[in-house]
């Protein structure tokens, strides 16, 4: 007997884990128009406003009069456009890498490049809270894997001093923790992997385009850059766009474009997508882009203290990010519900995202929130967590 779909979905809806979607109409601006009413946007990764940036649509819009709308195929078979190539120019400039790899997500390029680079005899050093989608790539990696505490490098040493007779070994983590928002100490683990002769990818899907020169990133930030073997990064955050690039040497460039499955496999990028993307590359290393950082910068500093004088415990750090634990699903979804009553939109995170016991509200901030805005959010975001006894 097939087990039954209707018991399934009652068990998820027991667990407090039942999820569904939300009709946003019109654009994904600071303030959106969600069931017929206007709320201010907490919980969107369009960080520096420009999924809504008039420079973006219209590099989309002449690429579509020029070029059509779909690649037509892989990049392999007939699908490499001349902006499938602009853009990995561009992104190595940007990186400052040798060669770039663009892929049609970040978790299109998280299970595409894991499985290349290793495989059964090799052994994979994964941060415990790196995001779901390097989970996947290493599950289907058939590599070795050793899983260690978050960000807790010293704990790391000692797991690769004791480990021998892989073929291969790679270090892998967040730049930006997805969900808590702090950082991954790059510097320790380029140490490691220099020591242990180990490859470093770092996923700076919440780094790109905010931190470092130009918003380079995380491990710019951090001067480390040299050290990470693969900067991935995303196009569908802070860049405003969608996609994903490894930013990697020319020779790791060919092994990816050799070994990937989730690249050979799959239809290339479009070209709207593609000349947004290049827009957006090119947008955050200009003035522009510095101002907007700064916005993003003064908005996270003025929101984090607001948040932390009304006493909600949020973790130190200065990124864009900010997590309010809640703990149990079920206080976090009310907590969400409420917020939303009061035109504050900011979702609740449950498991699987999030280790159980550890559900929140992950708040994140965009350069074009107006600080008034953030203000009358903090005053709703203050009443409702009093109700709710979470603060
Ligand atoms: C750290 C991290 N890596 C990868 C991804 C996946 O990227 P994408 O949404 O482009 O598939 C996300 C976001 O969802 C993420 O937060």
């Amino acid at each position: 007997m097939n087990r039954s779909i209707h018991d399934e979905l009652e068990e998820i809806r027991n667990q407090g884990l039942f999820r569904s979607t939300r009709l946003i109409s019109g654009r994904q601006s600071a303030k959106v128009m969600l069931s017929g009413r206007e709320v201010l946007l907490l919980c969107s990764n369009n960080y520096l406003g420009l999924a809504d940036h008039p420079a973006l649509a219209e590099a989309s819009i002449r690429a579509v009069e020029r070029y059509g709308t779909s690649s037509g195929a892989s990049r392999l078979v007939s699908g490499t456009m001349e902006l499938h190539e602009q853009l990995e120019q561009a992104v190595a400039s940007f990186k400052r890498s040798e060669a770039a790899l663009i892929f049609n997500s970040g978790h299109a390029a998280n299970t595409g490049i894991i499985p290349a680079l290793v495989g059964r005899g090799d052994v994979v050093y994964s941060d415990r809270l790196n995001h779901a989608s390097i989970v996947d790539g290493i599950r289907l990696s058939g590599a070795r894997l050793f899983r260690y505490s978050h960000n807790d490098h010293m704990q790391l040493a000692g797991v690769m001093e004791r480990q021998s007779g892989y073929g291969r070994a790679l270090i892998v983590t967040d730049g930006v923790f997805s969900m808590d928002g702090d950082m991954a100490p790059l510097v320790e683990l380029v140490a490691l992997k220099r020591k242990h002769d180990a490859l470093l990818m770092v996923d700076d899907a919440h780094g790109c385009g905010v931190m470092g020169r130009g918003g380079r990133g995380s491990a710019d930030l951090l001067e480390v850059s040299d050290g990470v073997d693969i900067q991935m990064g995303t196009f569908g955050k802070a860049l405003g766009s969608f996609g994903a690039y490894a930013a990697v040497s020319a020779e790791l460039r060919e092994l990816l474009l050799n070994r990937s499955r989730s690249f050979i496999f799959s239809t290339s990028l479009p070209p709207v997508v593609l000349a947004a993307s290049n827009a957006a590359v090119e947008l955050v290393q200009s003035p522009e882009g510095d101002q907007l950082r700064e916005r993003l910068h003064d908005n996270s500093d003025l929101f984090r203290k607001g948040l932390k004088e009304m006493g909600f415990s949020v973790p130190d750090g200065s990124t864009q990010i900010m997590p309010v634990i809640t703990g149990e699903s079920e206080v976090t979804m009310r907590f969400s519900e409420a917020l939303l009553e009061g035109s504050v939109f900011a979702q609740g995170i449950r498991p699987p995202t999030v280790p159980s016991g550890s559900a929140r509200i992950r708040f994140t901030i965009m350069a074009t929130h107006q600080i008034d805005d953030l203000k009358r959010a903090l005053e709703t975001i203050g009443k409702v967590g009093s109700r709710l006894g979470v603060v």
